[in-house]
């Protein structure tokens, strides 16, 4: 079994800056690959060299500048791609090549016109050709996730002898349930012989929303490199988002696995990214959605006031995130109406709280959340009737 550390391959930058509308500048590129070697990410994707000479000129730039992390850069299994990589990342302190090709019959057919055994040779081949310019070299089997597993397992055990030193399992159109991805994972560890002279990498899509169960069904069957991004941003759905599997690694000490991310920077660095990126996060996302901490049912509020654990397993100050919020609305209870006119500076009784709470239920009926002002307002309005009578 493989050891507890799990690599964080962050491809924010290549996988992420894909979705339409995500485009980076080089200077902006380079700005977040900063935050994210102090994120502690093991490795950064910065992008695709052959694409375009902005591209080249990012994946440059970024790997002059980062000196701790590995600055990675994608090719297809195409010499000239491999050779332009390798020229991206030439000033690179540790570069990687990654590399790759489709390997399910539907990509072998529809994308190359070409057999099983033609695209082994083309896959041997451009890792041989990479491990030229660098000992550092990842493998993908492009749709491996509907790839069959025992032309996968000889895919598998033929690059990582031509020199692979990552291989990567991408479930490229997010089509596994969590105990297939983990099989294939099994299946893998069990039937390549050599496959302890590699890590196995999970690269999930969310096209069903599973990209994280998958990645952590990987690392359970013995994956030890997750590629990810934040706010799990990516083609289509988007990839396997690397606050939920980092806090997920961490709050499952059961799983035996750990990663190097400094968890209190996930929050900022998540609002980063969605201004440079220009988009939005979801509220209702785990970890780093404005909702992650807030409470506004009557049932929860009570619980979380008497113990804020009966009700959350993360505290927020552990991810960065503003102190934990109490909503009210229509559907909260006596307890938050008294803390928060507590937090307002009034001091008010059981019986006051009950009165109140009936003018406060009509106010919130009205609207989607009461705000501080409407309660100070009813607050003062109780208080002068209270003064006359
Ligand atoms: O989804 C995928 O298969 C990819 C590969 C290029 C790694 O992004
Ligand atoms: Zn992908």
């Amino acid at each position: 079994m493989a050891e507890g550390k799990v690599y964080i391959f962050d491809t924010t930058l290549r996988d992420g800056e894909q979705v339409p509308g995500c485009k980076l500048n080089a200077a902006e590129k380079l700005g977040l690959a900063l935050q994210l070697e102090e994120l502690g990410v093991d490795i950064i994707e910065a992008g695709f060299p052959v694409s375009s000479p902005g591209d080249f000129e990012s994946v440059s730039q970024i790997a002059r500048n980062i000196k701790n992390t590995t600055v990675c850069g994608l090719s297809r299994a195409v010499l000239n791609d491999i050779e332009v990589a390798a020229q991206a990342l030439k000033y690179a302190v540790r570069p990687r090549i990654h590399t790759g090709i489709g390997t399910s019959d539907l990509h072998i057919k529809a994308k190359f016109n070409s057999t099983r055994e033609e695209i082994l040779e083309r896959a041997i081949q451009c890792v041989k050709w990479a491990r030229n310019f660098t000992d550092d070299v990842e493998f993908y089997a492009e749709d491996a996730g509907r790839t069959d597993n025992e032309y996968l397992a000889r895919v598998i055990e033929a690059v990582i002898k031509a020199g692979a030193t990552t291989v990567n399992i991408p479930d490229t159109t997010g089509y596994c349930l969590p105990y297939q991805y983990g099989e294939k994972i099994a299946y893998l560890v069990n039937n390549v012989p050599n496959i302890d002279k590699a890590i196995i990498s999970c690269h999930c899509h969310n096209d069903l929303g599973l990209a994280t169960a998958n990645s952590i069904a990987g690392v359970i069957a013995g994956a030890r490199q997750i590629e990810c991004t934040i706010n799990g941003l990516g083609e289509r759905a988007g990839n396997t988002s690397l606050e939920e599997v980092a806090m997920i690694i961490k709050q499952h000490k059961d799983l035996g696995l750990y990663t190097t991310i400094k968890s209190e920077q996930l929050n900022p660095l998540s609002r980063v990214v969605s201004d440079t990126m220009r988009m939005p996060v979801q509220p209702n996302k785990a970890i780093v959605g404005s909702n992650a901490f807030s409470h506004s049912s009557g049932i929860h509020q009570d619980g979380f006031l008497k113990d804020a654990q009966t009700y959350e397993i993360i505290t927020p100050e552990e991810v960065g995130a503003e102190s934990s919020k109490i909503v009210l609305t229509a559907r909260s209870g006596r307890s938050a109406l008294a803390y928060r006119f507590q937090k307002l500076g009034f001091q008010f009784d059981r019986n006051d709280v009950d009165v109140l709470y009936a003018e406060f239920v009509k106010v919130a009926d009205s609207k989607k959340e009461v705000e501080d002002a409407d309660l100070s307002a009813i607050a003062l309005q109780y208080q002068e009737k209270a003064a006359v009578a």
